[in-house]
């Protein structure tokens, strides 16, 4: 990603002229990862946040038996480590690369003077902030009031509309995801997805082969997205 393309993409470099985001740049480190690799964990102190350049990683949160519970998975130009960085308490849930990844660091020590000196980067964070809160609080309501088939739909439905392809077999979400990882955005065991997957492979409703999921019945996944009070 160039500058031009992370001041349309990073909710810090979209409120900076070309000169601000170079200086912001300067104060930065890049740093990779492999797919896989724990960036950090729920619980460890945290003096830095990353902007993501290349790759998706998942946020979740890890039970002490070893249950996951995905929060969010980000992209390029998203950021995480915010939240330590601002309030300098723990880091509140693991980050994981799922695939390759590579990200730009800032470090407390630099950003938040930075912040001082632009107000309109802190009220484009401060939005992006507000953005995430809203996107759990539907995460909670839809884990308190839906089924598991609405729940699945919804989360299909929005990983089509995040990372999907046209193809001539339906919307292919561009995004590797095993059962697990699928039950472990819905908030059920990986056997319930699997019984839900199931069914709906043998209905017609989508593909799901190696972890890649096709929706090629996308109306009627909306109409269970919809019909779907506990
Ligand atoms: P921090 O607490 O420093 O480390 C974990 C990061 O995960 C956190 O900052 C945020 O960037 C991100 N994060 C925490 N909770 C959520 C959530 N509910 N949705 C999306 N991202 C989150």
């Amino acid at each position: 990603m160039d500058i031009a393309e992370l001041r349309k993409r990073s909710v810090i470099f979209s409120a900076l002229d070309e000169e601000e985001a170079a200086t912001v740049l300067k104060m930065a480190r890049m740093v990779q990862h492999p797919a896989r690799h724990t960036v950090f964990q729920e619980g460890e102190p945290g003096d830095h946040l990353l902007v993501v350049m290349q790759g998706r990683v998942k946020v979740s949160l890890v039970s002490q038996d070893g249950k996951e519970a995905i929060l969010s998975i980000l992209e390029p130009g998203d950021l995480f480590g915010e939240m330590a960085l601002l309030d300098g308490e723990a880091r509140s849930a693991s980050v994981t690369t799922m695939e390759p990844c590579s990200f730009l660091v800032l470090w407390r020590r630099d950003f938040l003077p930075f912040l001082e000196r632009n107000p309109r980067v802190a009220l484009k964070l401060l939005a992006a902030l507000s953005k995430r809160l809203r996107a759990t609080n539907d995460m909670v309501g839809n884990l308190s009031f839906l089924n598991l088939p609405a729940r699945l739909a919804r989360i299909l439905i929005n990983l089509g509309q995040q990372y999907g392809k046209l193809t001539a077999e339906g919307i292919a979400i561009g995004l590797k995801l095993s059962q697990e990882e699928l039950g472990n955005l819905v908030g059920v065991s990986r056997e319930s997805v699997n019984r839900q997957v199931r069914h709906w492979v043998e209905a017609g409703v989508l593909d799901y082969t190696h972890g890649t999921i096709v929706l090629k019945n996308s109306d009627l996944l909306f109409r269970e997205a919809l019909n779907s009070e506990r």
